[in-house]
């Protein structure tokens, strides 16, 4: 009967524990920050007087005194500049994380502790990463070329995180859009840029066209498409308001073929210029004889 008076009596201690939430912002954009919470509640038998923030990559990031508020928290000294403490109130420590990089990315636990009878309690939130995509450079770019060889460029930008997007050719021909997708010649690669981190983002796409006299003064634009942000190519290339970027008008210039025969090359050109000279007279005379 005292034992279980004893019980009873112990009961409620078990069923009002310290209960603790966690959470995270919702929009975690690399490069920008994120912030966490932790709230708690317990009674007063059961006060917690440590908090401790773990990551699933980096251990103990902070470290708080939670028994008389504000608390006091402390981080790694490595850790000063990427996460600090925003907000300390009755029940609450949220802090941000800076300058986000995808390794980043993880699971972070808020942990209460009573020292004394070692009650404790955690919560876990999943904090993803989201990168956007960035406006693509162009490099190795090869607009004047001989008929027959390859007019090239090569396309660089970052496709976005987790929804990758890809990079897409288009043409144009002073100024309007060309159909020439059955004689591009593409091919993409992922790349490691300086400041990529554990989810390269970056894909390099490089173009070829083998030049015809017919391609005089195209231009070759390269999109990202990324379903966040740009899901398809806009018609036109304008780089301040889309993510791309084009190359300058092409020039397809033809190699003079050697004479055939020694002397006869400027006979050649005389017949090729006189019909057109003629033309044009023709035609003075004619606008004369209308006026
Ligand atoms: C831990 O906290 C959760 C959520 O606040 C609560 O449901 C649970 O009962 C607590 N557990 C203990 C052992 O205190
Ligand atoms: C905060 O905690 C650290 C380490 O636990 C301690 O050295 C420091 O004196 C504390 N500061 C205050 C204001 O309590
Ligand atoms: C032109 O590009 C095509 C396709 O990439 C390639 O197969 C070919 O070798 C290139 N020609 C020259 C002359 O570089
Ligand atoms: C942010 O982190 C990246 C590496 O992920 C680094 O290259 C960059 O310099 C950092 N920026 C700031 C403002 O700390
Ligand atoms: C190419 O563009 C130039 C001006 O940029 C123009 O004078 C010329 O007529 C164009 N040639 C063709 C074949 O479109």
């Amino acid at each position: 009967m005292f034992l279980l008076l004893m019980l009873i009596a112990a009961l409620p201690v078990c069923v009002t524990p310290m209960e603790v939430r966690s959470s995270v912002t919702v929009d975690n954009i690399k490069g920008q920050n994120a912030l966490l919470f932790c709230t708690w509640t317990a009674q007063v038998s059961e006060t917690p007087d440590k908090l401790f923030v773990l990551s699933s990559k980096q251990a103990y990031l902070l470290q708080c005194d939670v028994e008389n508020s504000p608390y006091n928290c402390t981080t790694g000294k490595l850790l000063r500049t990427k996460y600090s403490l925003l907000n300390s109130a009755q029940g609450l420590v949220s802090f941000s994380i800076s300058n986000l990089s995808c390794s980043d990315e993880g699971i972070y636990t808020c942990q209460l502790l009573q020292s004394s009878t070692l009650h404790q309690n955690s919560s876990k939130s999943v904090l993803n990463i989201k990168a956007y995509p960035s406006a693509p450079s162009l490099s190795n770019v090869q607009t004047n070329v001989q008929e027959d060889s390859n007019i090239s460029a090569t396309c660089t930008a970052g496709v976005g995180y987790p929804n990758r997007g890809q990079l897409i050719w288009k043409s144009y021909q002073n100024g309007k859009p060309v159909d020439l997708t059955s004689e591009l010649y593409s091919t993409s690669l992922n790349v490691i840029q300086p400041g990529d981190d554990s989810c390269p983002v970056t894909t390099e796409s490089t173009v070829t066209l083998k030049a015809n006299i017919k391609h005089q003064n195209i231009t070759l634009a390269c999109f990202v498409v990324n379903p966040d942000i740009q899901p398809t190519a806009p018609d036109n290339c304008i780089p301040s308001t889309n993510l791309c970027s084009e190359t300058k008008q092409v020039n397809v210039y033809r190699v003079k073929q050697p004479d055939p025969v020694v002397g006869s090359g400027p006979n050649v050109v005389c017949a090729f210029e006189k019909p057109t000279i003629f033309a044009l007279s023709l035609i003075v005379l004619l606008r004369k004889k209308i006026f």
